[in-house]
Parts: structure tokens; C-alpha cells; sequence
């Protein structure tokens, strides 16, 4: 079968195919049912199944012929180490590691924040959770205490399982003051705190609270898989939204696994035994699905890289590590490639290594420009396929089915939906636009399974925020259109989320902090291109009257808050002090219009502008800083 009729299959019975592509899981109780609807727009899938995850991740596989082959490769240039865990050593491992935080009162249920670098122990630590049901919320190293203080309160776990540091490549990050900090700020206390001591940077550990790893293992005994529910939670990850509270995207066991052995196949064209490789990070969804979960379910070898696409140590470490490990199929962000491209524009280290190995390479997290496409399949002589997806899909959207039927590349767009997303695109008022109109991205629920059912603690937020602009219908946040043949095309996003390096980012989360120093009366921050990452964050502060204090010193305190609130990882660098903001009469900051003058973006004039004089103030700002040029 090709694509459309895959997609079609989906389509006309969604109960058939999903039973169907179910039965690449070894469940405990396989489902007797595949959607279950619960009502007012909520749906769950699989939810009278039983199942363990990482017994289908790990287990299976040793007991089904993969105990001697590699599960895990750690490469790792940034301390020049690499290591090789197969199956049966993994089984071991996780099934000790379980078995301390059992030893540490930890029960099905009950959540596991996770806090590490790109260390084999962060996937081993995601999949000792699912051994046991417990919930993990893993939390990217890149951000502050207050970050990861506000995640402690929002899922208040039982344990916190972290690493004394991670390593960039200009500094050592030390985690465990970040943590100490975040435990501090907290309301909510975890009973215990698992620490791995890595050799660049050991930490002191609070009597009565802290566990070292490996005492944390000898405390207690391997534990088993412990069936659970289909609906059960295997973890929260918490994504950026409009305001400064971060929302926790859940994840259900039995549709994740179901949906991320599908994708395997069908969009990566891998099959088991083959090495998959997605460079990112366990603290995004791309690392979930993708470095942790989908590969092994699949019975495929994962790469664990820790380090950076240029300077660890030059612009062919990605190619390296391809060709070293025999990578089939290789995943990154557009912003890795423009960095790779950037240091090395005629692709001579590419060049230097042997690539038959590797299939396609497959990009998503933000928009993936042509430049950056075409400048790839030049280098690599490979496929290059963009993929749409988010946080709280956990897998593609809109992406190539290149393992079921390649279809041909249209730069620019992501390609078709994949099955079970019914997509389309919406005018304000809800209605569906023409082909080739730009509008809203609207999916028709339910969606698949493997997607988020619900918010963590805030089912109202999930509603408020997915389900009520377009009823019947999940809100993406995107906006785009459809051309003629079908294929998706992803323009911007509609709300005030921005996106950093491939890093989602809340803008409304920087003017909390902004609007916190004490001299700044309003502000308002706004993404602008950046060659290299995307977007950048620029901050425009207005002082309270009286303050009179060197514009240079506020504008780097308030550089300063935002890494020291939400972390170096935020990119904020461009303070601009105004004298004022550009708003409508009633009173609305025009951050798009901000937002198109810096870019030299043609833009009309918002009819409703209260005083267009200041959108003069704000451009010459700007050109202070190199943007609004034109
Ligand atoms: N722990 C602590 N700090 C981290 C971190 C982590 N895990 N990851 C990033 N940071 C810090 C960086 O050290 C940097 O700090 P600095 O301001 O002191 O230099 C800051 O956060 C910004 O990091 P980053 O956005 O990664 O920028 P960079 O200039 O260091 O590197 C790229 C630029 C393009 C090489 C890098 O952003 C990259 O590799 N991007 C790929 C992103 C990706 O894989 N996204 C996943 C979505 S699919
Ligand atoms: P995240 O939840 O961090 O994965 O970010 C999801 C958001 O990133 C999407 O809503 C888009 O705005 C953007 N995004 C992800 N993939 C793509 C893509 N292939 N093309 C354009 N934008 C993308």
C-alpha cells in the first residue's frame, strides 16, 4: 500500500487501522478497544489495555533476540568518551536503577523529575520510571532554578533523579546548586534526590536527602515491569505556551508506544537493528520520542551525543559520528545544520567521511529554510525531509513517509499529513479556507494516538488553549496553508511563542521577568530573524519615571534576570530601553508590527495605532542593534 491509501485506511475506520498497527506492542491485556471517547472533546486511546514501556523498549528485545546488540551509544566529544550498552546490559541497568527508586518509597504514579546531561543514565533514569509507573517530567539542563522550581510545584514529584553537571563547551554547568536552588524556591519538598557524580565535576550531596546512584542501587533490589493501564501517564514535558507558566504536555503509555514503533518504519525507514541517530537533547520532545522511546521500542541502536553540531571539536563532528556508527537515519534542527553550513559552506568535512551509510536526513523543531535544505543535499548527496510536529503531538504531524512510499520534495513544506491528522486550515471565524490561503492549522479530533489528552493539573488551560477557538477541532498555534497537490506549509505562529535555536520559548514568559526589575514600568519582548538561530529575543523596556540610572547598566541587569529566571538557554541577549511602546488606542502592544519593522518586512499601518510617531522611536533603536535596516 502507498501513502494516500494508508492515510485513507486511517481515515474511513481509525478503530481498524490503529488495532491493527497496535499489535507491533506486547501488551500485558491487549486493547480490546482503540478509541475511547470521554466526552466534551476529550478522547483516550487504548485505555482498557495493559502494558509496560519499557518492557516493550528494553525486555522484549532481550528475550527476543537482541540481548548482544548495542541498545545505547554514547558519543560524547565533549569529554572524549564513548561507550556501547546492549540490550541485556541495559535490562540490567534499568531494572537496578528501578529498583532504587522503589528503595526510595517511589510508587506507580507517582512523578520523577528528571534533571540531566546527554548521558546514557538520563535515557536509563526515563525508562526506570516506566518500569515501575512511575511519571517522569524531564527538565532541559538549559534552564534556570526558577524553571525547574516551577516544575517542581506544578507535578510535585516523589524523587528528583539529577547529575552533579553537564558540560557546554565553554563551561561546566553545575546542576547540583541549580537543583539545591530550585528545591529551595519550591513549595513542594521531594523525599529524595538520586545523584549520578560525573568525573569533570563532583558535587557535595545533603545528608538525609541525596543518594549517590550507585549507593542508590545497592540499597535496593531489580526491579520488574509493572503492568499498567493504557490511559496510564508515562510522562509530563513541560512546553512554553503564552504566559510565563509552562504547560505540562501528558503523554499516555499505550498510545505512545503504538504511535512511535508506526513512525519508525513509515516516516524514518528504519528497521530493527538498524542505528538511529536524532541529535537533540532527553530534555525535548524530540529526545522522548526519538532518542529515548520511539528507537528502542523499535528494537533499534540509539545515539546518546553530547556535545554541539560546530566546536566539539570543529563543523564534521555530525558526520563523524554518522560514519562511525553506521547511522541510518539521522535527525537534527534546521539551526544545527545553518551553524554546521556556516563554519563549513563547501561541506569539505562532509566530504571526509565515509556516508553510504546513512538513508536521509530528517529536520524539524522550527521552520527549515531552502538555503538550509538544499546546502544539505548538495553536502550529502541524501534525502533531506522536513517534518511538522510539536510537544504536544509527540511525532509528525505533516512529514515525507519516505519508509512507506517516498513522495517527491517540495522545499519549503513538511510534506502531508501523516494518518490519523486531519488538517486543514481556518479562517478567523472557523471556516476552511481555499487552497493556497494562508490561514489558522486546525486538526479535527480526535487526533491520533500518541498525542496529549489532556494538560497536567489543567484540563480547563488544555481546553481553553486547544480546544475553544475551532470547536471540534485541535488548535495547533501554527499558521499555514495547503497548495493544490496537498502539501502542507508552515509560515508562522499565531501566537507570542517564538522559537530559539529549535528551542520553543515563551515571549510573555521574558516580560514577566522583565517587568520585574524594579526601574522597568512596561516592556515587551518580541522574536526577529537571526541568521543562524531562527529567531533572537529582543527585550524593549520602558523605565519608571524618576529613573535615571545608565540606560547600558538596566538594559544588562535585565539580560542578566532573564538567565539567572528562565536560563542561558532563552538566548536573551537585546535589551532596548524606549521611551515608549507602540499600542493601539486601547491600549494592546502592536508586537507584530515591532516584530515585521525589525525583520524589513513590508506591514500596514494598524489602523487602530494610537500614535504612529513611536513606531520611529522603535526603529532607530533597532538599527542600534542592526535590525530595521530597510
Ligand atoms: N545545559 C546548560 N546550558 C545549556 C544547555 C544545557 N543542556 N544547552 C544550551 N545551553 C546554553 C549554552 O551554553 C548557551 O549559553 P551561553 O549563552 O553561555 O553561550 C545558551 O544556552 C544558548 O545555547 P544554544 O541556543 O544552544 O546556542 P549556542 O550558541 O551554544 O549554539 C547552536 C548554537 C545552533 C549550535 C545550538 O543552538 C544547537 O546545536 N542547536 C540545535 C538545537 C536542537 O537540537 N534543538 C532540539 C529541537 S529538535
Ligand atoms: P516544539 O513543541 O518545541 O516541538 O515546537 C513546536 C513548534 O515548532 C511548532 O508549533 C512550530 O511552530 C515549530 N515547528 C516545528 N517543526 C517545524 C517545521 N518542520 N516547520 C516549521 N515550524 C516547525
Amino acid at each position: 500500500m502507498g501513502y494516500t491509501e494508508v492515510y485513507n485506511a486511517a481515515k474511513a475506520d481509525p478503530e481498524a487501522f490503529w488495532l491493527e498497527q497496535a499489535k507491533a506492542i506486547d501488551w500485558v491485556e491487549p486493547p480490546t478497544q482503540a478509541l475511547f471517547d470521554r466526552g466534551q472533546d476529550l478522547y483516550e486511546w487504548y485505555a482498557d489495555a495493559r502494558v509496560n514501556g519499557c518492557y516493550n523498549a528494553v525486555d522484549r528485545h532481550v528475550e527476543q533476540g537482541r540481548a548482544d546488540q548495542v541498545a545505547i551509544i554514547h558519543d560524547s566529544p565533549i569529554t572524549g568518551t564513548k561507550q556501547e550498552i546492549t540490550f541485556a546490559e541495559l535490562q540490567t541497568r534499568v531494572s537496578r536503577l528501578a529498583g532504587a527508586l522503589v528503595a526510595q518509597g517511589v510508587e506507580t504514579g507517582d512523578r520523577v523529575i528528571i534533571y540531566m546531561p546527554m548521558v546514557p543514565e538520563a535515557v536509563e533514569a526515563m525508562l526506570a520510571c516506566a518500569r515501575i509507573g512511575a511519571v517522569h517530567s524531564v527538565v532541559f539542563g538549559g534552564f534556570a532554578a526558577h524553571e525547574l522550581a516551577v516544575r517542581i510545584d506544578d507535578c510535585t514529584p516523589k524523587a528528583i533523579i539529577a547529575a552533579s553537571c553537564g558540560m557546554e563547551p565553554n563551561r561546566v554547568v553545575h546542576y547540583k546548586p541549580l537543583l539545591d536552588g530550585a528545591i529551595e524556591m519550591a513549595a513542594h519538598k521531594p523525599d529524595a534526590c538520586i545523584i549520578l557524580q560525573r568525573a569533570q565535576a563532583p558535587c557535595d550531596l545533603i545528608e538525609g536527602r541525596d543518594v549517590e546512584w550507585h549507593a542508590a542501587m545497592a540499597a535496593g533490589t531489580p526491579a520488574d515491569c509493572v503492568p499498567v493501564a493504557g490511559n496510564h501517564p508515562a510522562y509530563i514535558l513541560y512546553t512554553s505556551g503564552t504566559t510565563g507558566a509552562p504547560k505540562g504536555v501528558v503523554r499516555h503509555t499505550a498510545g505512545h508506544l503504538v504511535a512511535l514503533n508506526w513512525t519508525m518504519k513509515n516516516v524514518y525507514n528504519v528497521d530493527p537493528g538498524d542505528v538511529f541517530w536524532a541529535a537533540s537533547d532527553v530534555g525535548w520532545v524530540v529526545g522522548h520520542s526519538y532518542i529515548a522511546y520511539g528507537p528502542l521500542i523499535h528494537g533499534n541502536t540509539t545515539v546518546v551525543f553530547e556535545g554541539k553540531p560546530v566546536g566539539t571539536p570543529d563543523a564534521g563532528t555530525f558526520w563523524r559520528v554518522i560514519s562511525e556508527h553506521n547511522v541510518r537515519s539521522f535527525f537534527t534542527a534546521p539551526t544545527a545544520i545553518r551553524a554546521v553550513k556556516r563554519e563549513d559552506p563547501k561541506g569539505l568535512e562532509a566530504a571526509k567521511y565515509d556516508l553510504s551509510c546513512l538513508r536521509a536526513l530528517y529536520l524539524a523543531g522550527e521552520r527549515a529554510d531552502p538555503d538550509t535544505i538544499i546546502w544539505a543535499q548538495d553536502v550529502l548527496g541524501k534525502p533531506v525531509y522536513d517534518h511538522w510536529w510539536q510537544t504536544e503531538t509527540g511525532y509528525t504531524i505533516v512529514g515525507n513517509p519516505a519508509g512507506l512510499e517516498a513522495l517527491p520534495v517540495k522545499v519549503g513544506s513538511p510534506t502531508v499529513p501523516m494518518p490519523g491528522y486531519d488538517v486543514h486550515i481556518l479562517d478567523e471565524a472557523g471556516h476552511e479556507v481555499s487552497r493556497g490561503t494562508l490561514g489558522a492549522i486546525a486538526i479535527k479530533l480526535p487526533l491520533p494516538p500518541g498525542t496529549l489528552p489532556t494538560l497536567w493539573n489543567a484540563e480547563d488551560r488544555f481546553r481553553k488553549g486547544y480546544l475553544t477557538t475551532f470547536p471540534g477541532y485541535y488548535e495547533t498555534g501554527d499558521a499555514g496553508l495547503i497548495d493544490e497537490d496537498g502539501y502542507l506549509y508552515i509560515m508562522a505562529r499565531t501566537d507570542d511563542v517564538i522559537n530559539v535555536a529549535g528551542h520553543r520559548l515563551s515571549t510573555g514568559a521574558m516580560e514577566e521577568v522583565l517587568a520585574g526589575h524594579p526601574d522597568v514600568a512596561e516592556c515587551a519582548v518580541v522574536g526577529v530573524n537571526d541568521p543562524l538561530k531562527g529567531q533572537a529575543p529582543v527585550g524593549f523596556v520602558c523605565l519608571t519615571k524618576g529613573v535615571n540610572r545608565p540606560h547600558a547598566d538596566i538594559a544588562a541587569e535585565c539580560v542578566a534576570r532573564v538567565r539567572d529566571q528562565i536560563g542561558p538557554v532563552a538566548a536573551f541577549k537585546l535589551t532596548l530601553v524606549v521611551d515608549r511602546l507602540p499600542k493601539t488606542r486601547s491600549g494592546k502592544i502592536l508586537r507584530a508590527t515591532m516584530v515585521k519593522l525589525a525583520d524589513n518586512e513590508e506591514f500596514k499601518l494598524p489602523a487602530t495605532i494610537d500614535d504612529p510617531a513611536i513606531l520611529d522611536e522603535i526603529k532607530e533603536a533597532l538599527q542600534t542593534i542592526g535590525y530595521a535596516k530597510g
